[in-house]
C-alpha cells in the first residue's frame, strides 16, 4: 500500500473510492454529500458506523473527534471494508487539526487494519487496496509544514509495519516459530538493518551461570537462545535496553496449565516480537542512540528433564530462587536476561513480557500494566502510550506487596504467597535482578492483556496486537528532544 499527498481538492483526484470521516456525528461537513442515502440507511455517525456506497464510491466512517486515535481506528475501519472490494485506490482529505499527529495516525490505522493473519490458510485474504492519496484540501488557507507532513506520513508507515511484523511473529505456531528460529528472524532483521546480532544456545546460559532460564527450557526439545540485537549510532546520546520474554509456548510445565488456558499460549512471545518488530524500526529512524534488544527465547514444556516445584535454581547475579510453581517461568528467564541487560551500563532498561494472568484480571485485556521505581519515568512511559494509542496503567509498588515474595528455603520465592497483586508481585520479583544503581532506569511492561486478544478491537486484528511497539518507538522518539 502506497500514500501520496496532493495538492489538489478532493474532488479533483482520481481515485477508485472516496472515505470521509463522519466527525461527532457533523452530517453537514462539507465532504458530508450523500445526507439522503445517510438517512435511508439510518447512519447517524455514531462510533465505528461504516455506509459504504459502492456505486457512489464513497464509504463514510464515523469517528468521534479528530483525536489522532479517532482517526487511527476510523482508518483502520476504512480499510477493513474496502480491502474486500474490487477498488483499488482511495482518496481521503485530511481534517485540519492536530495535522502533523493526525496525518501520522492515518496511515497508521490503514496499515494496522490491512493486517490480518492468513499464514496458515490456504486461501490468502486479500487486500485489493493499493494506494491511498492524502488530499491537503485547504492547505493554502492554512500553514503548516508540508515537509514534516511526509515525514510524518514516513514514520506512521514504518511503525505500523513494524507493528505488524510483530505480530506475525506472535501468531506463528510454537513448531513453527520455535526459539532457533527466532534468531534466524533476528538474524534477518540484523542483515536487513545494519544491525549487530547474537544468538547464543544452551552453552552460553550454562557458561555465564543464566541457570534461571536455563531451567525452564529443560522440559523442551528446543534449544534455547539467548538473543541480542545491537543497533549502534555514532555519539550516541543515550543507551537503550529492551528486553523481551519470549516464551515460544508456555504449557505451564509440571505445574500444567487447565486445557483453555493454554490455548493462546503461542503468544507468550509477544515481548520478543515486541522487541524484533521495535529494533527494525529504529534502526530505519536513524535515531541517535544506542539500543540493545535482548531476548530470552524457550518453550515451557513438561518431560523427565523439565524443572520442578522445590528446584532451587541460582539466576546470574547469584540470588536464589525457590521454584514454587512452573507456571510463574517467565520471571526465571528473564531475571536471567535483565541481569545480563545490565552488563552494558544502560541509561534505561524496559522489558515487555506477557508476564501474568493477573494483569488481565487487574485491567483487563486492553491495557498495558506499567511497573517500576521511578515514578517519572513512568509517566513519560504512560504519556507515550496515549500518544501512541496504546492504553496503559500505572501499577503501584508497596512494601506490604514485597514481603509475599519471600521463601522460606532461599533468597526469594518465583511465586507470591498471596493470589492477589500478582502483576505487582511478579514486577517486584523481577526488581530483584535490577542492581541498586540501576532501580530507577527500569520499567516493567506487562502485555499480557492487550498481546492476543482473540476478537477485534480498534486497529488490531483477531489475534496478535503488535503490543508495545508504537508505545515503545514513540518512547525512544521522545527522548530525542
Ligand atoms: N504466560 C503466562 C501469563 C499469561 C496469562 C499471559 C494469560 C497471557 C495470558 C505466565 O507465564 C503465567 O502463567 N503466569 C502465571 C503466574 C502464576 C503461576 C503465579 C499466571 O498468571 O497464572
Ligand atoms: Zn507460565
Ligand atoms: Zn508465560
Amino acid at each position: 500500500m502506497k500514500f501520496e499527498l496532493s495538492n489538489k481538492k478532493v474532488n479533483e483526484i482520481k481515485a477508485d473510492c472516496e472515505a470521509v470521516f463522519v466527525v461527532n456525528k457533523n452530517l453537514k461537513h462539507k465532504w458530508v454529500k450523500d445526507r439522503k442515502d445517510l438517512e435511508l440507511l439510518d447512519f447517524k455517525g455514531s462510533p465505528d458506523e461504516i455506509a459504504f456506497l459502492p456505486h457512489k464510491k464513497i464509504i463514510y466512517v464515523s469517528v468521534n473527534s479528530l483525536e489522532h486515535d479517532d482517526l487511527r481506528i476510523g482508518s483502520a475501519n476504512i480499510i477493513k471494508v474496502l480491502k474486500k472490494s474490487k477498488f483499488k485506490s482511495i482518496k481521503i482529505g485530511l481534517y485540519l487539526k492536530d495535522l502533523d499527529i493526525n496525518t501520522k495516525a492515518i496511515v497508521e490505522g490503514f496499515i494496522l487494519g490491512e493486517y490480518s493473519f492468513d499464514k496458515y490458510k490456504s486461501e490468502k485474504i486479500k487486500n485489493s487496496i493499493n494506494k491511498i492519496i492524502i488530499s491537503l484540501e485547504d492547505y493554502e488557507n492554512e500553514k503548516f509544514d508540508i515537509k514534516k507532513i511526509k515525514q510524518e506520513i514516513l514514520e506512521g508507515e514504518i511503525i505500523a509495519n513494524s507493528t505488524n511484523f510483530a505480530r506475525e511473529i506472535a501468531n506463528s505456531i510454537p513448531d513453527d516459530m520455535t526459539p532457533a528460529k527466532m534468531g534466524e528472524v533476528a538474524k534477518n532483521v540484523a542483515k536487513e538493518n545494519n544491525l549487530e546480532c547474537k544468538v547464543y544456545g544452551e552453552k552460553f546460559l550454562k557458561e555465564n551461570n543464566m541457570n534461571a532460564f536455563h531451567a525452564v527450557s529443560r522440559g523442551s526439545i528446543h534449544e534455547p537462545k539467548l538473543i541480542h540485537l545491537i543497533y549502534k549510532q555514532e555519539n550516541a546520546k543515550k543507551k537503550i535496553v529492551i528486553v523481551g520474554k519470549g516464551l515460544t509456548f508456555d504449557s505451564g510445565g509440571l505445574s500444567l496449565k487447565p486445557a483453555n488456558s493454554m490455548i493462546t499460549m503461542k503468544s507468550d512471545k509477544s515481548g520478543a516480537s515486541a522487541v524484533l518488530g521495535i529494533m527494525q524500526a529504529v534502526s530505519k529512524f536513524n535515531m541517535p542512540f544506542e539500543i540493545h534488544g535482548i531476548i530470552g527465547a524457550t518453550e515451557n514444556m513438561i518431560g523427565g528433564n523439565a524443572y520442578k516445584p522445590d528446584d532451587i535454581l541460582k539466576a546470574k547475579n547469584g540470588k536464589t530462587i525457590e521454584v514454587r510453581n512452573t507456571d510463574a517461568e517467565g520471571r526465571l528467564v528473564l531475571a536471567d536476561c535483565l541481569c545480563y541487560a545490565q552488563e552494558f551500563n544502560p541509561d534505561y532498561i524496559l522489558d515487555f513480557a506477557t508476564l501474568t494472568g493477573a494483569c488481565v484480571v487487574a485491567l483487563g485485556h486492553y491495557t498495558i500494566g506499567v511497573m517500576g521505581h521511578d515514578d517519572n519515568l513512568k509517566k513519560e512511559i504512560i504519556k507515550s502510550g496515549e500518544k501512541s494509542g496504546e492504553l496503559t496503567a500505572n501499577l503501584p509498588f508497596n512494601k506490604y506487596l514485597q514481603k509475599l515474595i519471600k521463601s522460606q528455603v532461599a533468597d526469594i520465592s518465583n511465586i507470591s504467597s498471596e493470589r492477589f497483586g500478582g502483576a505487582i508481585t511478579a514486577a517486584l520479583f523481577l526488581s530483584e535482578f535490577i542492581e541498586k544503581k540501576n532501580k530507577d532506569k527500569w520499567v516493567h511492561l506487562d502485555i499480557a492483556g492487550p498481546a492476543y486478544v482473540e476478537k477485534e478491537w480498534g486497529c488490531n486484528p483477531h489475534g496478535a496486537s503488535g503490543a508495545g511497539v508504537r508505545l515503545a518507538l514513540e518512547w525512544i522518539k521522545s527522548l530525542e528532544k
